[in-house]
């Protein structure tokens, strides 16, 4: 495995600032349910750390649930906007508040139809949280709630988000240099 140090363009956002931006993004959420509870969707893989991170500073009454989905058509790293669910979630949301946990919205497609999926299931609020909004690359509009960061048209990595699979626990986000990355080998 290559050392990321090999590969690693900058880092984008440290830990330090993910952290701190994470404690403003519950006290945002603690605020606005005040007296409700709340089910905390993570949408796998990419949203784990950073729903863990978030629900650690939680004092509104949560619970989790977990759903993986998978675009398919063309192309194997972008989003068509024809979404199946993969994993599906073990919670019944009808009448509940259902808070969506994603790592980063790219083109819009996976929140889009992942709403609307979860909307026929009848919760009694549907909001988002996000974490990196790449808002250059969207091809349809998605409402976001909560919002860790907008950032650039970069191709990034950790805290979640993977390069083939790994480095998604490291602590930051960082940007690769493709030139010098070289696969999983
Ligand atoms: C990433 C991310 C979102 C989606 C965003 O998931 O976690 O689910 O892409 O892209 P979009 O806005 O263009 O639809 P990915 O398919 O890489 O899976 P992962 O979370 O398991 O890494």
């Amino acid at each position: 495995m290559q050392d990321y140090q090999n590969f690693l363009a900058e880092v984008l956002i440290d830990e330090k600032t993910l952290q701190k931006r994470v404690i403003e993004l519950a006290a945002e959420i603690n605020r606005d349910y005040q007296g409700e509870r709340i089910l905390l969707i993570c949408i796998l893989r990419g949203a784990l750390p950073f729903m863990v991170d978030l629900m650690r500073q939680l004092t509104v009454p949560n619970a989790i649930d977990c759903m993986a989905v998978s675009s398919y058509g063309a192309g194997a790293r972008e989003s068509t906007g024809n979404i199946r669910v993969t994993m599906d979630l073990q919670t019944n949301i009808e009448g509940k508040n259902v808070l969506l946990v994603e790592d980063i919205v790219d083109s819009g497609h996976t929140i889009s139809r992942v709403l609307e999926m979860l909307r026929m299931r009848k919760p009694k609020t549907l909001k988002v949280c996000v974490l990196l909004d790449k808002e250059s690359r969207r091809e349809v509009a998605v409402p976001i709630d909560y919002k860790g960061f907008a950032i650039a048209n970069k191709f990034v990595f950790g805290y979640g988000l993977d390069l083939d699979e790994y480095y998604r626990n490291l602590p930051f986000v960082g940007v690769v240099d493709l030139n010098r990355y070289q696969g999983v080998g």
